[in-house]
């Protein structure tokens, strides 16, 4: 499984091209903004996009769907609880084949109703959920300081620390990361217990 990370936009987007070397079949994770630089990576590396998938419904994230679906006449792909527009609905545990590989699907919100991370071949796609060095905001629609206690420090948490991070914004000192390095050094991910971790979720 390849990984072409693309730097999209004003807010530090991050799109994601996932390629099945093998079979060039690949899947495109947020996009938004830049298309072209999408197109171009589709294009100089004869990829065909089965899916595009959505970390979760935020239109930064999500505004190349119907452009990128149409262009590669792929579906769209998100959580079952998103209200946008879509082809597929996946829910916790899913697996998102393409060629030989596949993505596992894992149901994190708090910093959306639907937001999702995806798992597979030692990476995880974690989208809004958790950052380089923080994690998503809660103060919006559908936004729960609870739900992102128990995403981060229960479900996370919990997961190898060898698997690679690549987060839905580039927020951090570094574009990517590693689960373990995460536990260590991001605050959000340090043991608190959930009145702990609301607390400082409420403050500035
Ligand atoms: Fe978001």
């Amino acid at each position: 499984m390849r990984v072409h990370q693309l730097e999209v936009g004003s807010m530090q987007n991050f799109t994601y091209v996932v390629e099945d070397e093998e079979t060039k079949e690949s899947v495109v994770i947020d996009p938004s903004w830049d298309l072209d630089l999408v197109i171009e990576i589709i294009e100089r590396n004869s990829l065909k996009i089965k899916y595009v998938i959505n970390t979760h419904h935020h239109f930064d994230h999500t505004i190349g769907n119907d452009a990128i679906a149409k262009h590669t006449k792929s579906k769209i792909l998100q959580h079952e609880s998103s209200t946008l527009k879509n082809d597929l609905r996946v829910s916790n545990g899913d697996k998102i084949k393409f060629g030989n590989s596949e993505l596992a699907v894992l149901h994190t919100p708090g910093h959306s109703k639907d937001s999702i991370c995806l798992i597979g071949d030692g990476k995880i796609f974690s989208g809004d959920t958790l950052f380089v060095g923080n994690c998503g905001r809660v103060d919006l629609p559908g936004g729960s300081a609870k739900e992102l206690y128990h995403s981060l420090l229960d479900i996370i948490y919990k997961l190898d620390d060898n698997l690679t991070l690549y987060p839905g914004h580039n927020y951090g000192n570094s574009a990517i990361s590693t689960l373990g390095k995460e536990k260590k050094t991001n605050f959000v991910m340090q043991q608190r217990t959930e009145a702990e971790f609301l607390d400082f979720m409420s403050r500035d």
